[in-house]
């Protein structure tokens, strides 16, 4: 049977659902995700074995040019959620509740994160949890599916002192361990660990039902996320957990030259290229 996925070069033709996570994890199988914000790599994407793709509030920084992701707004997150969807086929789609719309109260919480589900997104991504038990379960229980994010969550950039390695220390390694155990309970289908050493991850991984799914959380996690734009090449910033697949800065930088230099030297156009009468 050729199904129509097949056809765009996938070889993973089911999509994944919110209760699909637990299941794959179940399957020793490794979840793939990465970030996204507009429409024209998310049908890019859509061409990939890619399991899932989020919208992170790491648009504000990648696509703003913030310095962190504080400046995210609903708005933003809304419109790029909105704009990833429509280029997306039937990938499953995360988006980032951004900067303190969860930590407002249930009933704005609960706005926020309809918000997104409203504008596309399969589930929304939630970083930390203390003190902010009871609205998560609400959105559990309203049918909104939850990603929890632990570890260095970018939100927290103030608080943290910047962006660190998080539960290096013995008492922040049990603190995160129990929150991760806390998230599960509260419903979550996955879970974020970002920037964490390796045995931690692993030590999380093994203790949950539900995937992990790491950023520099090391070998041990069921699934590794990245930033589209730093594997690609298309960053500024380096990061030493971020594999970067292509040089895309040097590519594009490489086709604008050469569009220049015919435009210059009378190549561009071309007698193909131009309207007869
Ligand atoms: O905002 C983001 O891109 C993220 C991922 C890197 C996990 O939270």
């Amino acid at each position: 049977m050729n199904t129509s996925h097949q056809k765009n070069g996938m070889k993973n033709s089911i999509a994944l659902t919110a209760p699909g996570f637990i299941k794959r994890k179940r399957n020793h199988q490794k979840i793939s995700m990465v970030t996204c914000y507009d429409a024209a790599f998310a049908k890019i994407i859509t061409r990939t074995d890619i399991d899932c793709v989020l919208v992170g509030d790491s648009c504000a920084m990648v696509m703003y040019g913030e310095k962190t992701t504080i400046p995210a707004t609903m708005n933003m997150m809304r419109e790029h959620t909105k704009a990833v969807r429509k280029g997306l086929a039937n990938k499953f789609l995360i988006a980032d509740m951004p900067f303190l719309s969860f930590r407002k109260g249930i009933p704005d919480a609960v706005e926020a994160a309809g918000e997104l589900m409203q504008a596309g997104a399969d589930a929304v991504k939630i970083e930390g949890i203390t003190g902010h038990e009871e609205t998560l379960a609400h959105l559990v229980h309203s049918g909104i599916p939850v990603m929890g994010h632990l570890g260095l969550t970018p939100q927290f950039y103030h608080s943290l002192g910047g962006y660190k390695i998080q539960g290096r220390e013995k008492q922040a390694a049990q603190d995160l361990k129990a929150q991760a155990l806390l998230l599960q309970e509260l419903g979550c289908f996955s879970l974020v660990l970002k920037c964490i050493p390796e045995y931690l991850g692993g030590e999380i991984t093994r203790s949950l039902v539900i995937p992990t799914i790491g950023i520099g959380a090391g070998r041990e996690v069921d699934g590794q996320v990245l930033v589209l734009h730093d594997l690609l090449g298309l960053s500024d910033t380096k990061t030493s957990f971020a594999r970067q697949y292509i040089s895309g800065a040097d590519l594009v930088a490489n086709a604008l030259n050469s569009y220049c230099k015919d435009i210059s030297e009378g190549f561009f156009p071309s007698e193909n290229e131009v309207f007869s009468i």
